[in-house]
């Protein structure tokens, strides 16, 4: 027992004597019908997050099984695991509660059980954080798989994509310009394949974010799900996981701070969502790297917007893919990357770029340099006194005519308040108010949904208004779009100054500054601070009371405190 375990000699459960631990457990595995042949083998563990609630990863048998014949092909033995999956529209209160569970049980499952390397199937908005944040942590040597986007289906005509086109129909719809049947009828074309959204939302920005970390395979964050491309990338991570099993390198080589700058890079150039400054602040997070708002602004004024898709854009996932992807991406902001990044293959970030064959790229779709959608990144931090930890606002994303903006708060001081009273025709709201949603934050019962796309009250839709100044506590879908200050922070169920706000304020957005502010005197606001806060009934038992428990604010990726690297 002093050689260096592999495969199912990894962990052994310890009953005092060793030799027995393995004889033991290879009597067990041999009950799955394995060879004394196969069982001497590295052992490659797949993290296989199939699931009936989860429509994003409906193609992963397949996918699954041509991960395995990449390991087998490669010389080592395949065994999938199932951890859970989070399917993001069918989770409630919201996906993001759960993230962390998954994480735990991601890492848990990789420490705990016998492998050499694990791949990880992701591909639906939570998941490929989850796993990241479960792998950087477990620090075994990991890639990371993409499920692939879906394809866009067609309505009268037009290509359909979840699901900006769902907002924005449903928004005509609001606005009485759809009829019921025909909303009816869009509902069946707008997620028509297996896959994650096709457009560039949360679960496309993380699978970018993801091949900029290093974590995947170079050239595969976008191919859509059901591409035969697919399938090969799957087959070829397989074989990169036997590689990783014999190099052992580890994911605390690939994620660290020059890795994680080059992914908020990358987020910048797509437009991304909002949502990846989260996730990959949680994922920094456990390799002990912090992300702060301050450097993401000065990343975000470097990096111009080059990727043209929904929502910022016109195109979809599938055409990013076929533009030249992210590579070509990556070949344009070359300057912008620290190229001696590691990566999973074992190359540098560089190495791999220069490697790549200058293709032809749809200019379309990845625009060049010199002639870029806009000059400076997608997202930015605002700061000010409604918001001293920070808050996130797409720009890209934006109104312009807004981004200067002083107006009136019309306030909602939970999530049943703002659906009681949204479309009430006695709402005292015009177009140039402000909306406020508070109590949708980490510690607010919903615990952080994506109820940050507030949407414009009826009777101003009606009139035609199609954007307003939105501001919260909560998130946004990396599929939604408008002028929405979001992860205000602290939130207002912790007591942040969000909180405070009373209908009629006057409110401030200036992003020019590079703020948000409460107009109300400091005299004003210490009287309301003195009033009672609302409060809100906190879970007693199980995982409600973890997450309660243990949950940080945005800036910090609302990740649990004890999951966070220690110092
Ligand atoms: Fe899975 Fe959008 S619902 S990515």
């Amino acid at each position: 027992m002093t050689k260096k375990p592999v495969g199912f000699a990894h962990g052994l459960t310890n009953y005092g004597d060793l030799d027995f631990s393995l004889y033991l457990r290879r009597s067990f595995a041999r009950s799955m019908g394995y060879s004394k042949e196969m069982l001497a083998k590295p052992v490659i563990g797949i993290a296989y997050t199939g699931s009936g609630f989860n429509n994003c990863h409906r193609h992963f048998p397949e996918l699954l099984e041509a991960v395995k014949r990449g390991v087998l092909g490669a010389g080592a033995l395949p065994v999938e695991f199932p951890t859970i999956s989070l399917g993001e529209v069918f989770l409630a209160p919201t996906s993001l509660k759960f993230r962390n569970l998954m994480s735990i049980d991601t890492e848990e499952m990789i420490r705990a059980q016998p492998m050499d390397a694990v791949v990880l199937m992701g591909g639906c908005d939570k998941t490929v954080p989850a796993q990241l944040m479960g792998a950087v942590s477990a620090n075994r040597p990991a890639i990371q798989l993409i499920g692939g986007p879906m394809m866009t289906g067609r309505y009268k005509g037009e290509k359909l994509g979840a699901c900006t086109d769902c907002r924005r129909f449903w928004a005509k719809y609001r606005a009485g310009e759809v009829s019921d049947t025909e909303i009816g009828e869009v509902e069946g074309q707008l997620a028509v394949t297996a896959g994650s959204c096709a457009v560039m939302g949360t679960a496309s920005t993380m699978a970018c974010i993801a091949e900029a970390l290093g974590m995947t395979l170079p050239g595969t964050a976008a191919i859509p799900a059901v591409h035969a491309d697919r399938l090969r990338a799957a087959e070829a991570t397989g074989v990169a996981a036997v590689r990783l099993a014999t190099s052992g390198l580890t994911p605390d080589k690939i994620v660290t701070k020059q890795s994680v700058e080059n992914a908020i890079r990358v987020l910048m150039a797509i437009g991304g969502s909002t949502n990846a400054v989260i996730h990959l602040t949680a994922i920094a997070g456990r390799a002990g790297i912090d992300v702060s708002l301050k450097r993401l602004n000065e990343l975000s004024d470097t990096t111009p917007v080059l990727v043209n898709l929904k929502p910022v854009g016109n195109g979809y996932m599938e055409d990013f893919h076929s533009a030249g992807g992210m590579g070509a991406l990556m070949r344009e902001i070359k300057d912008l990357l620290y190229l001696d990044a590691m990566t999973v293959t074992g190359e540098t970030l560089g190495e791999r770029l220069a490697g790549e064959k200058a293709a032809w790229v749809d200019r379309t779709i990845i625009s060049e340099r010199a002639k870029p959608l806009e000059p400076e990144g997608g997202l930015v931090a605002l700061y000010g006194n409604l918001a001293p930890g920070g808050a996130i606002l797409k720009r890209s994303a934006a109104d312009q005519r807004l981004f200067e903006h002083e107006g009136r708060a019309v306030v909602f001081s939970s999530l049943a308040d703002l659906a009681a009273r949204i479309d009430d025709p006695k709402l005292d709201v015009t177009a140039d108010d402000i909306l406020v949603l508070q109590n949708a934050g980490p510690n607010a019962p919903e615990c952080m949904p994506e109820a940050g796309y507030l949407p414009i009250p009826k009777k101003l839709a009606q009139k035609g208004v199609k954007d307003m100044v939105r501001i919260s506590d909560a998130r946004m879908s990396g599929t939604a779009y408008g002028t929405i200050v979001l992860h205000i922070t602290p939130d207002s169920a912790s007591g942040g100054p969000l909180a405070l706000v009373r209908n009629g304020d006057r409110i401030k957005l200036s992003i020019q500054r590079r703020t948000i502010d409460l107009l109300v005197d400091e005299a004003e606001l210490a009287k309301r601070r003195a009033e009672p806060r609302q409060t809100f009934e906190v879970p007693k038992r199980g995982y409600g009371k973890l997450f309660a428990d243990e949950i940080t604010g945005a800036d910090l990726g609302c990740d649990f405190r004890f999951l966070r690297a220690t110092p």
